[in-house]
């Protein structure tokens, strides 16, 4: 099993969480400077291998499986797992991007399961938003609502995002596709314990949900746990600082705007699905941070490539919300000790910020 990436903010608990979880699987960590994943290596019993997935030539290698923890931009990973017919995973493209995975994916038809999990968290928003489907019988409006705690640990990779934030994106509203621009839609809602700003961003269930479950509104927004810091990020936004900002001289710039004490935070997140046999809602909490919490959504679809969930893997490709045991998913999320609470969702305080 290639980690790749496996020893980054994520990948390490990604790491921790499969060998728990799986005690005989063989891990393999892999990255540009292996070095850094020694002590995780021995932690965990993997062996480590240098891969770069910036580099020029086609990778070439075998594997039970990948799944991929660092942005891979080029589809250097993806291309060489359809090639070989590797089972393949994947937490870590924005929209514009899983879209390219699913043309490539077309060109190449996969031989074996390929999960896109690039959902938020891993994928566990659109697994949540099924399951709650589920109990409904249906989902016509799935709205999701982020708290990122700024005091939480996220790596280097992960500031890609920042990238976007001047790019608008399309979503469905009432079955209707149009383009809204990033940090705009001011809502509250109420996310641990009272009422957060939230605004929009581009998440890859608002595309993959409305063809899965039907839904005719998808809409995800962010917070974050400083509420001058959503206010601020709106400024910079509608001045189209962000755009000025792009590139590899403005990196370190970018890194400090995200950049918390990094010592850890929780991960809160809100799920509300309506049809027209009520609505319900679930909120997710983890204690120990969107990375844990991120890496259950990873595990969760790894055991899916491979079938290890109790279903018959997918075949070619899959997104998390097509498990056909949403409901059993829900419980591999509670053992894996995030806090997990359904409620009727008509209680929740909504409205325009
Ligand atoms: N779907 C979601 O909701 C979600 C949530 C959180 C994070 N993510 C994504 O998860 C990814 C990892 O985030 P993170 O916070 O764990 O980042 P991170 O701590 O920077 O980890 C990245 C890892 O990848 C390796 N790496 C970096 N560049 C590489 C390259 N060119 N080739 C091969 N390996 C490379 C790094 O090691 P070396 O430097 O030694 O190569 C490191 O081990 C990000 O893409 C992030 O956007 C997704």
């Amino acid at each position: 099993m290639v980690l790749a990436g496996g020893y980054g903010v994520v990948g390490a608990e990604v790491a921790r969480m499969l060998r728990a979880r799986h005690p005989s699987l063989p891990l393999v960590l892999a990255g540009r400077t292996p070095a850094r994943g020694e002590a995780l290596a021995s932690e965990v019993g993997a062996s480590l291998q240098t891969m770069d997935l910036s580099g020029p030539s086609p990778l070439d290698f075998s594997a039970r499986a990948v799944v991929t923890l660092v942005n891979d931009p080029t589809d250097r990973l993806l291309r060489a797992c359809l090639q070989a017919g590797i089972p393949f995973v994947d937490i870590t493209r924005w929209t514009a991007r899983v879209q390219q995975a699913l043309a490539l994916a077309a060109v190449e038809p996969p031989r074996a399961p390929v999960v896109f999990a690039s959902g938020w968290m891993g994928g566990l928003v659109p697994l949540v938003g099924a399951a709650l489907a589920r109990e409904l019988g249906g989902a016509s409006v799935i709205e999701t609502a982020i708290l990122y705690d700024l005091a939480d640990r996220a790596g280097e990779d992960s500031i890609e995002f920042m990238d976007r934030l001047h790019v608008g994106f399309e979503v469905t509203e009432e079955g209707q596709r149009r383009v809204v621009e990033p940090l705009t839609g001011a809502r509250r809602v109420e996310l641990a314990g009272r009422p957060r700003r939230v605004v929009r961003l581009d998440t890859p269930e608002q595309l993959t949900l409305p063809l899965v479950l039907g839904a005719r509104t998808v809409s995800t927004r962010i917070g974050f746990t400083d509420e001058s810091a959503t206010l601020a990020f709106q400024a910079l936004q509608g001045l189209g600082l962000f755009h000025l900002l792009r590139g590899e001289r403005f990196r370190s710039l970018r890194r400090a705007l995200l950049r918390g004490s990094g010592k850890g935070g929780r991960a809160v997140v809100h799920v509300e699905v309506s049809s027209p046999g009520g609505t319900r809602a679930a909120t997710l909490v983890d204690a120990r941070g969107q990375a844990h919490l991120t890496a259950t959504g990873a595990t969760l679809a790894l055991e899916r490539a491979l079938g290890l969930d109790g279903d018959a893997p997918p075949r070619g490709v899959a997104f998390p919300e097509q498990t056909p045991s949403p409901e059993r998913a829900l419980a591999a999320l509670r053992s894996l000790g995030v806090e997990l609470e359904i409620h009727p969702g008509a209680d929740v305080e909504r409205r325009a910020a």
